[in-house]
């Protein structure tokens, strides 16, 4: 919602260039994201350039800068499931859905992300879908797993 970033600014004053990272925090646990539009907004009420701001936002891997999809995908690359072949999984999803990590399909079915250790390294190569857990995991299930979610 356009209005909820207007708020979070209206709320943190603008002569404080150390609350950024509180209202970009904010403003995704209000939006889902850190959309262009709440950038510049940030960008005029701190004075702060958008190049600061999108270094310091893309240092945190929290931030994301595009919409959530549906349904979110994770594929673990932690030691364990990269073992495993779990970078050989990831770009064959990539190729799949046509996004990179980060990114979010334009029909927003899915986005995708990467983690460093879903806790159940005894299962890779393993992927989650927003709660799932998906485990040994190969590239001949992916299309029976992503038919799943709508
Ligand atoms: S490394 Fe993938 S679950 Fe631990």
């Amino acid at each position: 919602m356009p209005g909820s970033t207007n708020t979070i600014l209206e709320q943190n004053p603008s002569n404080d260039k150390g609350s950024l990272i509180t209202i970009l925090q904010e403003v995704q646990k209000e939006e889902g994201y850190i959309s262009q539009e709440a950038i510049v907004k940030i960008s005029r009420h701190l004075r702060i350039s958008r190049s600061t701001i999108y270094g310091v936002a893309t240092f945190y891997s929290q931030f994301r800068f595009n919409p959530p999809g549906r349904n979110s995908i994770k594929i673990c690359l932690g030691t364990a499931c990269h073992v495993q072949g779990g970078d050989f999984l990831l770009n064959a999803l990539q190729l799949e859905i046509g996004i990179k990590p980060g990114e979010t399909t334009e029909d927003r079915r899915f986005d995708l992300g990467r983690v460093a250790c879903l806790g159940c390294c005894a299962l890779a190569p393993v992927m989650m879908v927003n709660n799932n857990i998906h485990s040994r995991m190969s590239v001949i299930k992916l299309r029976e797993v992503l038919s799943k979610y709508e």
